[in-house]
Parts: C-alpha cells; sequence; structure tokens
C-alpha cells in the first residue's frame, strides 16, 4: 500500500500547513489530552486547607516533597499531571520549584527562563498577564520590557506598585515569536495558574488582556467588551472580584485607548478603597 507521508513529503507538509501547524517541535507527535494512567497519580495527593500567604511564603520549598511528588507525577506531559502536581504544592516557594521542574509543556525548552511571579503575594492583589515576552524570558520576571514599564506607570496612578500588587501570567514560559498561546499549552499550564490563585488567596484580580480573560474566566468575548466589567473568578473555595482591562503592549499600540484602562483602574481604586477605607489608594 502507498504511503502517503514517503510518497509526497511535500504534500503532507502542505496538508499540516493547510491545519494551522506553524512550527515543528518534536519528531513525534505527542496527545497532550491523553488520560493520565492511574499509577502514575501519587496515592494521598489531596487539597490541603488554604494556608494564609504569609504562612506559605515563610516557609522553604519542601525539596524533598516535591522530588517525590514530581517523580510520582512523572512530570509528563498532559493537564492531569499538571494538576496533581499543582495539588500537592502547599505554598507558593513549593509551586515555584514544581513549575520549575516541570517538563511537560514544549514551552519550557524553547524559553530561556521559567517566569513564575513577582510583587508581594500578601498585598492580595493580583495581576494576571498572557505570557512573558523576551525581555522577561530573558530576565526570569513578568512585565519588565517596555509594556511592564507602562503597566508600573499605571498602577502608579492608583498609588499601587510592585510592593503592593502581586504579577503572574497565564504562562510562565515565552512562546516562540511571542505568539499566543495553543489551546493545548494553556490547558497544561492552566492548573499552576488555578493554584497559584488559589495560594495567594487574592481579594481582587486585574486581568490584563483577552488572553488572560479567556483562560481565567474562559470568556471569550472581545476584551473591548468585557473591560471595566466586574466579573468574579469562583471555585469552590474562592469569590474574588476580578476586573478586566486592557493589555499594556496593546495601550503602546493605541494610546487612546489609555482612557479606557484609566477607568478600569480607577474602579478599581474604588474597590479597594471600599473594602479598606482607612488604608485608601
Ligand atoms: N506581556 C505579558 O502578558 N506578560 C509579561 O510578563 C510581559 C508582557
Amino acid at each position: 500500500m502507498s504511503d502517503p507521508v514517503k510518497d509526497s513529503p511535500f504534500a503532507a507538509l502542505r496538508w499540516l500547513l493547510d491545519a494551522g501547524a506553524d512550527e515543528a517541535l518534536l519528531e513525534e507527535p505527542v496527545d497532550r489530552f491523553a488520560p493520565v494512567p492511574a499509577r502514575q497519580v501519587p496515592a494521598g495527593l489531596s487539597e490541603e486547607p488554604r494556608r494564609t500567604a504569609t504562612s506559605m511564603l515563610a516557609r522553604p520549598p519542601d525539596e524533598r516533597k516535591i522530588a517525590r511528588n514530581a517523580e510520582a507525577v512523572s512530570l509528563s506531559t498532559q493537564p492531569g499531571a499538571a494538576r496533581a502536581l499543582a495539588a500537592s504544592c502547599t505554598n507558593l516557594a513549593e509551586l515555584k520549584k514544581a513549575v520549575e521542574n516541570f517538563d511537560g509543556c514544549d514551552l519550557k525548552r524553547l524559553a530561556t527562563r521559567t517566569v513564575f511571579a513577582d510583587g508581594n503575594p500578601e498585598g492580595r492583589i493580583m495581576l494576571i498577564g498572557e505570557a512573558p515576552g523576551r525581555d522577561e524570558d530573558r530576565e526570569g520576571l513578568p512585565f519588565v520590557g517596555r509594556a511592564g514599564k507602562l503597566l508600573d506607570r499605571m498602577l502608579e496612578t492608583i498609588q499601587l506598585d510592585r510592593t503592593k500588587v502581586y504579577i503572574t501570567n497565564v504562562l510562565p514560559w515565552r512562546p516562540p515569536q511571542n505568539r499566543e498561546p495553543s489551546p493545548e499549552e494553556a490547558a497544561i499550564c492552566l492548573p499552576f495558574l488555578r493554584r497559584h490563585i488559589e495560594l495567594v488567596n487574592p481579594k481582587l484580580m486585574i486581568l490584563l488582556g483577552a488572553v488572560s480573560v479567556r483562560h481565567v474566566l474562559g470568556l471569550t468575548d472581545g476584551i473591548m467588551r468585557v473591560r471595566g466589567r466586574w466579573e468574579t473568578y469562583q471555585t469552590d473555595s474562592l469569590a474574588v472580584p476580578v476586573m478586566p482591562t486592557l493589555h499594556p503592549a496593546y495601550l503602546l499600540r493605541q494610546p487612546l485607548a489609555k482612557r479606557l484602562a484609566w477607568r478600569d483602574l480607577l474602579a478599581v481604586a474604588a474597590k479597594i478603597d471600599e473594602s479598606a477605607p482607612s488604608q485608601g489608594v
């Protein structure tokens, strides 16, 4: 029987391009949605009670526990493995180590650094962007490039800075050429982000841009429709008010839209004021 790939490799390549493939990552295809074999999930892995941000940060990462869990989960490529590993982390230091040790997302192999977070989790104001860009990939911190500088200036206008807010991204690794994450990549990284949110236990979140809104809230409406409107991030244990706003990289390209972002920030400032009037912003 004829083999279409061997007989006509260019036709096969054309077919892949037409199907949307834009990059060759591995020799063999990987099914990232394959169920995780039961034996890979370590016994006894379960959600532990939530702790305060202070106590979470006070304790150093339990390296042996993470290594044990990582081994048991066999750091494979499926979102289920990421979920089990994330659930086993009981503080931010452990989660950071777990993300850094996780080898199940190909983006990691293409990135220079794992970008976990920056700022102060105890401020309990959490900002979530899309993914590291070139500067972030080089420095290992979120929002340190041009968009990050603008973000810092935006925060300053409502008397916030990185000593008061905590910043992370949907993805901890830079996608090549800053492309949007694929649904598979996002599905693999999301369990880490969800656990990240749980451990920070924010009193308020700001989502920067459409990708963040899509993955954190599951809203696929255009960012212009959802920005400026309070939403709730709801889980079994959390109900966090969320303000979706425009991504600072977009504002660099469309400076006139800054007035919309300004409005969103004022709503955030008012909400903070409401929850802690004596500290006001
Ligand atoms: N854009 C993002 O979404 N995140 C970063 O960390 C930098 C740029």
